[in-house]
């Protein structure tokens, strides 16, 4: 028992370098605790952190100081010949020195919003508890759900040593090509802000810091090092900004990483709108900027415009905040307050966050059952039904002969590539697909979508066929009670789908199986959005993202109707190319280093707001998901607090089983002078017995019923007629709808009213 806590104190000594650590174990914690006070009162928790700062700033050397900004890789790399540093955790995003003369703990980085990511393959290489895709989680529209699973992965990192854990990504979706799309929140800035934010509220449950990232308007992977992505200032601060604003607002992570992309000419790490006007002026953000890995591109420019942190120095042309930024303060490029602001902002969030007081170790004390549990509960709700004709489900578990087809479903479900990737326990269910290298491998979390399926069916003769031989698929399909198709869409980071079409002729096998049966059920493992020219053949589908580590269970699940589908689109399902603000993607990805804008001509119109603009219908829209029983809306009200509109409406269980809804509130100026005829104004998710109903009270955010004046640095709300209305998805043409009369109203940057 001494010699295991010797050894777990003894890891926690290295990993965190605290200077307590350095007295024996059989030392009392509480006196320690209380002599490190007395000696140094920035380790007194009871001082708040701004001032804990404070402290611990003036005793620190500038050699000491220039260690907290400047981060190394934690992983070797056959590439530049590199070797990572040897206290960084093996196969692991980054390494920041710690100052043990004072008591300042490493920093531990490790990527990212699925779980416990490790840096490619081999011994030491980490696996853990994968959530479903961030797009999934989105898709629940559950915040409760999505603080879960972020304490969740939280917890996993922890124990695995981290205490820095680069998650919260909440780009929007504008591009639904975009390769990172599966990690981020989808298109709507409330949504996405809000989902992301409850995400890093869990995490940072733990004591750990949380990273909102890619800031700013990273909306592609095609060209992300060089591309230049041109938008207005209002339609960022609607939009891209917003999606960021409201995570910031409701979650204050400790640390925000600057994106690869340029934004208006300047690289996102150097961009001083982005970083000292908007970030730390305006949302007075008090945290720190980390450059993502290869961000970098300058010292002093970069310093001065408000990067504090350069992470992975390896990925940069140069070390640049390593000899280069002491030069620059020593001869006064770079004033000695900024860098002190740097340093401060780093340990200000590293005291806020609980790092000082409440060190990492590597416990390896993960309950990973339970933790696949929260993962398949998020995957169950994240799913969404979106189409289900004449009833085909729920399938009944007395079928006799149930067919799947496709995509490796009788074994896992796929995950996507990059960075955020962590392996499953136990390896990949599929292994040798291409890409081997990042940003492969291609991983299937082992969780069999048919074992489940035959669980639900113990009596039915259940069989699989690949689906590479037309023939051979068609013929099993035409004998079956029902076929169950898979289909997939591989994409990651660094890596864009070119086209919404699912690819490797994946289109012709749903056709051919529905063309031999017209019950097919098509289950879809995408990283977004994909275009579906078999729909009408088709008799269920399932978008089921990339379902994490429970996925195959929750697949099953709502399938056989032991789970009432509850998820909503996060993002609206085109038609077809033709349809987005960019039919075609920019860039070229065979010429990773040129130099191209692109240019968001659309402002602030994304997604659905862009297809109301246009009169487009798309294939689904945002919002969009069905249910195994039906809700009514009734009774909207509306009253004003303090000038912020309250509605209020009851939501009622008009079906036959249990199930949640998401009823979601839209809002429209009969002024037409918003970016776009209508806007996500809230949103709750209600649990119904059949027959049941509930009241839902919702307060609009003022912001979403303004507009964003860039010369005033206010959102101005007309004084007009306002449509509210309740709904189903953004299309819904049977939505509950009010008049509400509200008077003008100007409110600060942050959506405070300017007295
Ligand atoms: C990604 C970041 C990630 C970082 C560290 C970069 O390639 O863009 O999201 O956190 O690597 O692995």
């Amino acid at each position: 028992m001494l010699t295991r806590k010797i050894l777990v104190l003894a890891i926690a000594c290295t990993l965190s370098a605290v200077t307590a650590c350095s007295n024996s174990a059989e030392h009392d914690p509480a006196n320690s605790a209380n002599t490190a006070i007395a000696t140094r009162a920035w380790m007194n928790p009871s001082v708040v952190a701004d001032r804990r700062a404070d402290l611990l700033l003036k005793e620190m050397t500038l050699d000491e100081k220039l260690k907290l900004v400047f981060g190394h890789f934690g992983t070797d790399m056959a590439w530049k010949n590199f070797k990572k540093h040897p206290a960084a955790l093996p196969h692991s995003a980054g390494y920041v020195e710690g100052v043990a003369r004072l008591g300042i703990p490493a920093q531990f980085e490790t990527d990212a919003g699925l779980g416990v990511a490790a840096q490619g393959t081999g011994p030491g290489a980490r696996e853990g508890t994968s959530l479903p895709s961030g797009i999934a989680t989105a898709a629940s529209w559950n915040l409760d759900l999505a603080y879960k699973g972020g304490a969740m992965i939280g917890a996993e990192a922890r124990a695995t040593g981290f205490n820095v854990m680069l998650a919260g990504g909440v780009n929007l979706l504008r591009e639904p090509r975009n390769g990172r799309n599966f990690e981020y929140a989808g298109e709507d800035p409330l949504l996405a802000g809000l989902m992301v934010a409850a995400q890093i509220n869990g995490i940072q449950s733990n004591h750990i810091i949380s990273t909102l990232k890619h800031y700013a308007i990273n909306d592609q992977e095609t060209g992300r090092f060089t591309l230049d992505a041109k938008i207005d200032d209002a339609s960022a601060r609607m939009s891209d900004l917003l999606a960021m604003q409201f995570a910031l607002e409701k979650s204050d992570p400790g640390s925000i990483m600057c994106a690869y992309n340029r934004v208006n000419g300047y690289y996102a790490c150097e961009n001083d709108y982005l970083l000292n006007q908007v970030l730390k002026t305006d949302w007075a953000y008090r945290g720190y900027v980390m450059s993502d890995w290869g961000a970098t591109h300058s010292t002093v420019a970069a310093a001065n415009n408000g990067l504090d942190q350069e992470s992975g120095w390896e990925f940069d042309a140069t070390p640049y905040f390593s000899g280069a930024l002491k030069e620059a303060v020593n001869n006064g490029f770079v004033p000695q307050a900024r860098l002190n602001n740097m340093v401060k902002r780093i340990l200000r969030s590293m005291f806020d966050k609980g790092l000082f007081d409440h060190p990492v170790a590597v416990t390896g004390k993960i309950d990973y059952a339970a933790h696949a549990l929260v993962a398949q509960r998020d995957a169950e709700e994240g799913i969404v039904l979106l189409k289900n004709e004449r009833n085909l489900l729920p399938l009944n578990s007395s079928l006799k002969k149930i067919a799947i087809i496709g995509a490796h479903a009788d074994v896992g479900v796929l995950a996507g590539g990059g960075s955020s990737l962590v392996y499953p326990i136990g390896g990949s269910a599929v292994k040798g697909i291409e890409p081997l290298v990042w940003p492969g491998p291609v991983v299937f979390h082992p969780s069999s979508p048919l074992k489940a399926i035959q669980r639900y069916a113990p009596q039915a003769q259940v069989s699989f066929n690949a689906g590479t031989d037309l023939q051979a698929a068609a013929k099993l399909a035409a004998q079956a009670d029902v076929v169950i198709v898979f289909a997939t869409q591989w994409v990651g980071e660094a890596l864009d789908a070119r086209t919404l079409t699912l690819p490797s002729n994946q289109d012709a096998l749903i056709s051919a199986m529905a063309a031999a049966n017209p019950k097919t059920v098509v289950v879809l493992e995408t990283g977004g959005p994909v275009t579906m020219p078999w729909i009408n053949q088709a008799g269920a589908v399932l978008e089921a993202w990339y379902p994490g580590t429970g996925g195959g269970e929750a697949i099953a699940g709502i399938l056989f109707g032991a789970v009432n589908p509850s998820g909503h689109l996060p993002a609206s399902f085109p038609l077809a190319e033709s349809q987005l603000p960019r039919p075609v993607l920019d860039g070229d990805p065979a010429t990773p280093d040129a130099r191209f804008e692109v240019n968001y001509h659309e402002g602030a119109a994304v997604g659905y707001k862009w297809f109301d603009l246009k009169g487009y219908t798309p294939l689904f829209p945002f919002g969009h998901g069905l249910s195994y029983t039906e809700f009514a809306y009734s009774g909207l009200t509306s009253k004003l607090i303090n000038g912020d509109l309250q509605l209020s409406f009851k939501v009622t269980n008009t079906g036959k089983v249990k199930g949640k809804d998401v009823p979601q509130v839209y809002l429209s100026s009969s002024l037409n002078n918003w970016e776009a005829p209508k806007r996500l104004g809230g949103w709750d998710k209600v649990e119904l017995m059949p027959g049941e109903s509930k009241v839902v009270s919702l307060l609009v955010d003022p912001r979403l019923l303004g507009m964003y004046q860039s010369a005033t640095k206010t959102w101005r709300i007309s004084a007009a007629d306002y449509s509210v209305s309740v709904a189903r998805n953004a299309g819904d043409i049977a939505a509950v709808s009010i008049t509400v009369k509200l008077a003008a109203r100007t409110l600060n940057v942050l959506g405070k009213d300017i007295k």
